[in-house]
């Protein structure tokens, strides 16, 4: 006989993730090695992927003080939407290789919490699925150019006649970079995709083509230096979107926080600027905005997000980041974005090594044994 019995277990919910790097590590685990070296590799030897975490690590604040910050209000204002956070989730192809749902989970997260979606042509269900499954959010439809005129001015028409806000050419991805992880292993049916050519081809006649065609207001994906966001302009392209692929294109680039202040000085307001490239925390947006970006887009969190829990990982990445920007603001003295400008940020040395693969998260330690 036993004196004590033994005490009922209850069932334990899945504790929620407090930390982003808990859900980095919860996706480590759960994600195949494929789709984990997919999702965080970049081109040959990575330094552009390393430098868009040096570049962010290489600001620091110039916090003000005894300003009543007991008002923060993290939202902006994006293509006629209210956002909670200045935010547009990047586009990301393949994520039916890891995700339920692919870019419909995403879309469907991005209503949930509030903020901008950027769909890939290269991502399941397509563009028609995934606006109606998600059909309260901010949409926009990115394009790789896998066809002639024609196939791009149908794809625009598709993408307009399913109700999306904006078409983006993605136009850093003329041939597609040798990405070593992938090759390592022989994971290369992304190194195979037919029609690759017609993006080789691409030029600014066909954007003068699209804008003298279409309505939709049109975002160029890639630019990386001032010369070619004037000459985005003066085509009447609508939006720049500042980025070097999360390095996953051209290899000793600059990061992506280093191209922004030339883009955003020969921008001068003319039109709105959208940046990626490592911008992994709140802190890292919030420099975004000061250097005077206007959205920001989250690549590799995106797929943290969905690698760990699907739609609620992906909302509660974003849960974080809210109150990780919050803090931010208000310790620097601001309750509202229009507030905040370069007089914040101030060039510093880094204190640590990005490392090869997500930076920002001290306390994270993954399993990076040999996989190749
Ligand atoms: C991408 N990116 C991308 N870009 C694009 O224009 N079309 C696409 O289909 C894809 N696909 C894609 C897949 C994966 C797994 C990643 C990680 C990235 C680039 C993406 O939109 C964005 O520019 C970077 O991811 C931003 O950098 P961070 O946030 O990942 O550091």
């Amino acid at each position: 006989m036993t004196l004590h019995a033994e005490p009922k277990k209850l069932p334990v919910a899945e504790p929620s993730f407090l930390t982003l790097h808990e859900l980095v590590k919860k996706a480590r685990q759960k994600l195949n090695h494929d789709n984990w070296d997919y999702i965080i590799g970049g081109t040959e030897t990575e330094t552009t992927v390393r430098r868009n975490r040096l570049a962010l690590d290489s600001i620091a604040f110039r916090p003000r003080v005894l300003r009543d910050v007991s008002r923060i209000d993290a939202s902006s204002q994006f293509l006629g939407h209210s956002l909670r956070l200045p935010i547009i989730l990047a586009p990301v192809g393949g994520l039916e290789n890891f995700t339920a749902g692919a870019g419909a989970t995403a879309a469907k997260a991005a209503q949930e919490f509030g903020v901008a979606h950027m769909l890939s042509s290269v991502c399941e269900p397509g563009l028609e699925a995934v606006a109606q499954e998600a059909s309260e959010a901010l949409l926009i439809f990115q394009l790789y150019v896998h066809g002639d005129a024609d196939w791009v001015d149908s794809m625009a028409e598709r993408a307009i006649a399913a109700g999306y806000k904006a078409f983006c050419l993605t136009v850093d991805t003329a041939l597609y970079s040798r990405r070593e992880r992938d090759l390592a292993k022989r994971n290369i049916r992304r190194h195979n995709v037919p029609g690759r050519e017609y993006q080789a081809q691409l030029n600014w006649s066909d954007v003068a083509r699209l804008k003298a065609k279409f309505a939709i207001p049109l975002i160029l994906k890639g630019i990386a230096t001032a010369e070619d966001a004037e000459i985005a302009l003066s085509h009447g392209v609508d939006m720049i979107y500042v980025s070097n692929h999360g390095g996953r294109q051209l290899d000793h680039g600059r990061g992506a926080m280093d191209m922004l202040p030339e883009i955003v000085a020969v921008v001068a307001g003319r039109a709105p600027v959208i940046v990626d490239g490592g911008f992994n925390r709140g802190s890292d947006i919030v420099k975004a905005l000061a250097a005077g970006a206007d959205l920001v887009g989250i690549g590799r969190m995106q797929c943290v997000g969905l690698g760990a829990d699907g739609q609620p990982g992906l909302v509660r990445v974003l849960e974080i980041l809210e109150q990780e920007v919050r803090t931010c603001l208000g310790l620097l003295g601001v309750n509202t974005w229009t507030e905040l400008d370069s007089s914040y940020l101030h060039a510093a040395p880094p204190v640590s090594d990005p490392g090869p693969t997500l930076g920002a998260f001290p306390l994270l330690s993954l399993d990076e044994k040999s996989f190749y």
